[in-house]
């Protein structure tokens, strides 16, 4: 199939895409940048990865940018990070917001600058009765901090042990009003989840390519679009159809 031209067909689209952003670095390193341009290069891709996703019908993207364990690299690349999404957010949100896009943060704010923290606040607000194309972004978010804060809320509501469900749980998480990602996409290749969506990610497909992220384009994002139509879900149950459950009580 050519997939360089207009819009294909795909059989099968997922509706929520989660996507591991990384390789930022290595793709500074192969031309000799700082890693920050890198992460600059980055932020430019992002751009066509949403506009993509309108095109393909996906309904639910959501990115990984900074993870809780990001916070140990140096000063300097820190606050680089910090600095380009405060630059995100002044160049892109008017446009965003006018391609009908709706801004959600997923984790901690307390940790950010001030100046930050408002402007993400006033980006989510500005944005929240679009609906589009739910952007998620993923930024000083870990899983297991994620898992634990809903641990803690959930005793300080003081919920009893017979009510903690799957789904309960759930509820108490960055995103409890989100599907699970049908597809995680990580660019770059490496073979692991680093602390992304560890919970929602029970039965997502996983996409892995070697291609680092600021070279991530509309073609590579609709070759993993195409392989995901080819699998089939299974669930734990036989076929993807099979719906039957062998009940244990
Ligand atoms: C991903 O790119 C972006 C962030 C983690 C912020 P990296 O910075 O991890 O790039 P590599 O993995 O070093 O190439
Ligand atoms: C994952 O990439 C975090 C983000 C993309 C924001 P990392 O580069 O931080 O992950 P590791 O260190 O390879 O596991
Ligand atoms: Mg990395």
């Amino acid at each position: 199939m050519d997939v360089s031209t207009s819009t294909p067909t795909l059989t099968k689209v997922p509706v929520h895409v989660a996507m591991i952003m990384d390789g930022n670095g290595r793709w500074a390193q192969k031309r000799g940048l700082p890693r920050l341009a890198g992460h600059r290069a980055g932020t430019e891709n992002l751009r066509r990865i949403i506009r993509a996703s309108v095109e393909f019908g996906v309904k639910y993207l959501t990115i990984y940018a900074f993870s809780t364990e990001n916070w140990g690299r140096p000063q300097e690349e820190v606050e680089g990070l910090l600095h380009i999404l405060e630059e995100v957010i002044d160049r892109e949100l008017d446009e965003l917001d006018q391609q009908g896009v709706q801004l959600r943060h997923l984790g901690h704010l307390d940790r950010l600058p001030a100046m930050l923290q408002e402007k993400i606040i006033r980006a989510v607000e500005r944005t929240r009765d679009n609906d589009r194309l739910i952007l998620s972004v993923a930024f000083n978010y870990g899983g297991r901090d994620e898992i634990v804060c809903a641990i803690r809320a959930m005793m300080r509501d003081s919920v009893k042990p017979e009510e903690v469900t799957p789904e309960l749980v759930s509820r108490y998480l960055f995103t409890a009003d989100l599907p699970d990602p049908d597809l995680i996409i990580r660019t770059s290749g490496e073979m692991r989840v680093s602390n992304f969506l560890i919970w929602q990610s029970a039965y997502s497909e996983w996409y892995v390519t070697p291609v680092l992220w600021p070279d991530f384009d509309r073609e590579e994002y609709l070759k993993a679009l195409i392989e995901y139509s080819h699998r089939e879900r299974r669930f734990g149950k036989l076929t993807a159809q099979d719906d039957s459950t062998d009940c244990a009580c």
